[in-house]
């Protein structure tokens, strides 16, 4: 797929620590692994999550200029399970519609000792830039920039099938939806190819297929029903209408009847398959309730892992941070 990033970060530095986060693009194996790890180790129980205080007497910002409840509320969950002062700035409120441009209010932030940033924002490759525009040395992660990257919610559904085993080695995953727009399918891929997982099977409606990078592992296509007898995994993603200029689809109901995750598809799937979204769902257009509500979902565990992975992530990038 085509990404549309604009000058480079490094996530990694030359001491091998993470620094930033901002579309996997650095990252290999290992650190993925080290990440679950760390994950795993935060949870207690079932569905119980662990505090800590490794992150007393720091401070993370959390800048979303695109609205979020979920990605939002597991970043601030996440920082305050490991004891950081959160500062939520309402972005679309703040300064910068006083005419403050972003950079300034970053040196403002920075001034005040922020040495984490979470950022959402509708443009590709913004969190890339706040990484690049900082005085200080404080870290970016980023928490979905426009149709480019979403690189912890690659983390936590990767995370999510380790928990349970899965073996990314052997296993094949289809990712059915809007791809075009979509910066967790293209952070999954990534993800995913990381992890070494041999075939990924990438579905859409042909006005929702993007160019795709030549890769042995990856197929495209418009079929779900003739991929699905090779999936272990399907990921159902959003059609994200918000982002979509004009009609590219005849109808929600047209979708649901080609590419619905309904009982009969999974039927057809991988014995004990296992269906995952992201969220926002929209029962009835990309799955339907039987399927998310059903035994194979892990729709619930991916939000669970989302605050573990999240503090894992958290913790990785401060302890390498001044
Ligand atoms: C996704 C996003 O915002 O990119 N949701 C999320 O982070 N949980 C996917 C979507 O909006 O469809």
């Amino acid at each position: 797929m085509t990404e549309g990033r604009a000058p480079q970060a490094r996530e990694i530095d030359d001491a091998g620590r993470l620094r930033h986060l901002l579309d996997l693009r650095d990252l290999r194996r290992e650190h993925l692994l080290a990440l679950f790890e760390r994950a795993r180790g935060f949870r207690v129980g079932e569905h119980g999550v662990a505090s800590r205080d490794s992150l007393a007497g720091r401070t993370v910002a959390t800048l979303f200029f695109e609205d979020s409840t979920r990605t939002r509320s597991a970043f601030e969950l996440a920082a305050r399970r490991l004891g950081a002062t959160v500062l939520n700035l309402d972005v679309g409120r703040s300064s910068t519609k006083k005419g403050e441009t972003l950079r300034d209010t970053l040196l403002t932030l920075e001034a005040m000792d922020v040495q984490l940033f979470v950022v959402r924002h509708g443009d590709s490759g913004a969190a890339a830039c706040v990484a690049e525009s900082l005085h200080s040395g404080a870290a970016v992660l980023n928490a979905g920039d426009g149709w480019h990257a979403h690189p912890t919610q690659a983390l936590l559904d990767t995370y999510t099938l380790w928990e349970r085993g899965f073996d990314f080695t052997q296993g094949a995953v289809t990712i059915v939806g809007d791809l075009l727009h979509s910066r967790v399918a293209r952070s999954l891929l990534r993800a995913l190819r990381i992890l070494g997982c041999p075939r990924i099977h990438l579905v859409a409606p042909p006005t929702l297929l993007p160019p795709m990078p030549e890769d042995p592992a990856i197929h495209c296509g418009s079929d779900l029903d003739a991929v699905l007898p090779d999936s272990d995994v399907v990921v159902a993603l959003r059609l994200q209408n918000e982002r979509m200029r004009g009609p590219l689809l005849p109808g929600a109901g047209e979708y649901f009847s080609r590419y619905g995750l309904t009982p009969a598809r999974l039927a057809q799937a991988r014995p004990g398959a296992w269906v995952m979204h992201p969220g926002p769902i929209n029962r009835g257009v990309e799955i339907a309730s039987e399927v998310a509500d059903g035994p194979r979902s892990l729709i619930l565990d991916q939000v669970r892992s989302g605050v573990l992975v999240r503090m894992a992530v958290m913790e990785t990038i401060l302890e390498s941070c001044p």
